[in-house]
């Protein structure tokens, strides 16, 4: 039997490590084996190549290097972690996947999207998500959170440098996902992430059970019979 990929994508803050609990609790209580994992830092490797990419001293990094990175984490990943799962069977709940990419070095860092796409096609087999999930919400709230997030200490300092990108940045990588989720309506789902966790959690919870191509007979009836 062949897995289901399901990822999310949002700018900072859209809270997507938060929600991703939830989508994982879900599917496991209607019966399915899933997985959490997470872009860059899925592997050993990919936890190396995170430290590099998300260091604020890093911040003179060339964007063709940093595109390079995040292809490498994610080649890496897709090897060890995602494609063996899904042979397996399993669903596979990923924090991020190849639309960042899109988003951050594509939209807003100004890369050649023709070459980014063929990187993926050489390096990452052009695996895409069965269902992506984006997490939307305007820049200045997003931001606001992801401050609040360091500054408290919920995420570590050594991991900021992409919340130290201007304003303009953050609003070229939001427009691109919404961009990219236009361009394929079958794949994305758009949430709005800006009510509380609750409300948030709600709407993906419909997202889930309003997709019924993905998942088995089985699990339908489940999710009806727990709803
Ligand atoms: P996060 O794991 O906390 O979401 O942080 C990952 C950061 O890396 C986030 O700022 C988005 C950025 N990123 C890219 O720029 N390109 C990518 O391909 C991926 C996966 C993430």
């Amino acid at each position: 039997m062949k897995g289901i990929f399901i990822t999310l994508e949002g700018i900072e803050g859209s809270g997507k490590s938060t929600q991703i609990r939830h989508v994982y609790d879900f599917l496991k209580q209607a019966g399915l084996r899933c997985v959490i994992t997470r872009e860059p830092g899925g592997t050993i490797i990919g936890r190396k190549i995170r430290s590099i990419l998300l260091d604020p001293d890093s911040i003179h990094i060339d964007p063709v290097a940093e595109l390079l990175l995040y292809a490498s984490d994610r080649a890496q990943h897709i090897r060890e972690i995602i494609l063996p799962l899904i042979q397996a069977g399993e669903v596979v709940i990923c924090d991020r996947y190849f639309d960042a990419t899109l988003a951050y070095q594509g939209f807003a860092r100004g890369l050649d999207m023709g070459f980014i796409h063929e990187l993926h096609r050489l390096a990452c087999r052009n695996l895409m998500p069965d269902l992506t999930i984006l997490l939307d919400l305007p820049p200045d709230t997003g931001l606001a959170r992801a401050w609040k997030q360091l500054e408290t200490g919920y995420r570590p300092g050594n991991e900021s440098r992409f919340e130290r990108e201007t304003f303009t940045f953050h609003e070229r990588v939001r427009a691109g996902y919404l961009e990219l989720a236009g361009a394929e309506p079958n794949r994305f789902r758009i949430v709005d992430a800006s009510p509380n966790e609750r409300q948030v959690q709600e709407q993906i919870i419909e997202v889930l059970k309003a997709t019924p191509r993905l998942f088995s007979d089985a699990f339908l009836q489940k999710i009806r019979e727990n709803a």
